[in-house]
């Protein structure tokens, strides 16, 4: 038994990969791109590990994609590789539609030619898994309830738009082909391995730095945080015991408002990493323009999820962002080593 998983070497991909390879023995093969946010460093611990391997490609090179399914024989492939980051998407959005669509799209063309080729067994163990975002909901007045799963979609971004296009191709690969997928729509992540230009790492990387700590707008957008490790178990559930052709919301019950998240950070930092001065990280929060047509809220029920197939996160917000912050002080080396090249040229003109 093997899975293939996708988008390895990125934030949750790498992860995940950690975690599952921590817990059970099954075998991993990891396809990723290494575009700016992929890093093999996330990966190192698993240089001489025989369970793991890793292959550099591109989810839409469907020749490659097929060659790794015909050799590997995977169980389930799991789906984590796309573009990610909302302000990216906004400043050039081509990159989203051609891996977060077109990607996806030649992803499971080749999934279900590998799929029909298997023995009656196993073509009804496999497994589809892709991951996708809450954002394709759109965003939440301050009254309304959390999103279900059957909220419809009003993705707001080139960024969630284009994760909403994925999970109707999945959904539709269900219904039209019978593939047996499984689609997680998940909160914001926070946790070890962050790329430090969204919110949480920045704002811990800038702090140290004794730079600004950039808070868009009025700093009183919603978003519904949950440890990256939580999301992880949330997925190996999904992946066990879901119901094929189903989503599940997976969220922590965690809302906060962007700018108590960045009081929050500088309060730890200031008792974990004292200023020599005597003053507060607090002092370094700069209101900046805010984000083109920002969401303002969103907020998860992940009610299906714990009630149907038992999963609950591990970690509370004060929990999790503790271990987050111990953990960026702890690696230092990690974010110097990605707060170079792609990463600088970014900063330089995103906060200009
Ligand atoms: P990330 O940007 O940190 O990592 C994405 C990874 O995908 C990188 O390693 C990158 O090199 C790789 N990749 C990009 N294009 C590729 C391609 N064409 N072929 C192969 N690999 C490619 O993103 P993340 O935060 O780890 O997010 C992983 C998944 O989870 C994404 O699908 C994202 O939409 C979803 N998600 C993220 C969050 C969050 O808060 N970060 C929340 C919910 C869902
Ligand atoms: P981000 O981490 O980019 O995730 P997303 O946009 O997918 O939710 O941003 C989280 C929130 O923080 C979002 O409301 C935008 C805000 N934000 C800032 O206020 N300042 C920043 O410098 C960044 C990167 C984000």
């Amino acid at each position: 038994m093997t899975i293939l998983v996708t988008g390895s070497a990125g934030f949750i991909g790498a992860n995940f990969v950690l975690d599952w390879l921590a817990i059970n023995d099954e075998p991993v093969i990891s396809l990723d791109k290494l575009t700016y946010a992929g890093n093999l460093q996330n990966l190192a611990s698993l240089e001489s590990d025989e369970r793991h391997t890793f292959v550099h490609g591109d989810i839409g090179d469907g020749d490659l994609v097929d060659r790794l399914l015909a050799e590997y024989r995977p169980r389930a492939v799991l789906n984590f590789a796309a573009e990610s980051h909302v302000d990216r998407s906004i400043r050039g959005p081509e990159d989203f539609i051609q891996t977060n669509i077109v990607g996806t799209f030649r992803l499971l063309e080749s999934v279900r030619a590998y799929w029909n080729s298997l023995p009656d067994a196993d073509k009804s163990a496999f497994r589809f898994l892709h991951v996708s975002t809450d954002e394709v909901y759109g965003s939440l007045g301050s009254n309304d309830p959390a999103f279900k799963e059957s909220n419809k979609y009003e993705p707001n971004s080139p960024y969630s738009a284009s994760k909403a296009a994925s999970d109707h191709l999945v959904r539709a690969y269900h219904h039209t082909y019978g593939l047996p997928v499984l689609t997680t729509n998940c909160s914001n992540n926070y946790g070890p391995y962050h790329f430090p230009e969204k919110l949480i790492p920045l704002v811990i990387h800038n702090a140290l730095a004794g730079k600004p700590l950039p808070i868009y707008g009025d700093g009183q957008q919603i978003r519904d945080w949950l440890y990256v490790k939580d999301h992880c178990s949330a997925i190996r559930r999904v992946l066990d015991a879901g119901q094929l052709g189903e989503t599940y919301n997976v969220g922590g019950w965690n809302e906060k408002a962007n700018i108590d998240v960045v009081h929050t950070l500088c309060d730890i930092l200031d008792q974990e990493k004292p200023k020599t001065d005597g003053r507060s990280y607090r002092e370094q929060i700069t209101f900046v323009k805010d984000r083109p047509g920002h969401d303002r809220r969103y907020a998860i029920d992940a009610s299906r999820l714990e009630r149907e197939l038992g999963w609950k996160p591990a970690e509370t917000f004060e929990t999790g962002i503790r271990k987050t912050v111990r953990w960026y002080l702890d690696n230092q080396d990690w974010v110097a080593n990605v707060t170079s090249g792609a990463y600088r040229e970014w900063v330089g003109k995103q906060y200009a």
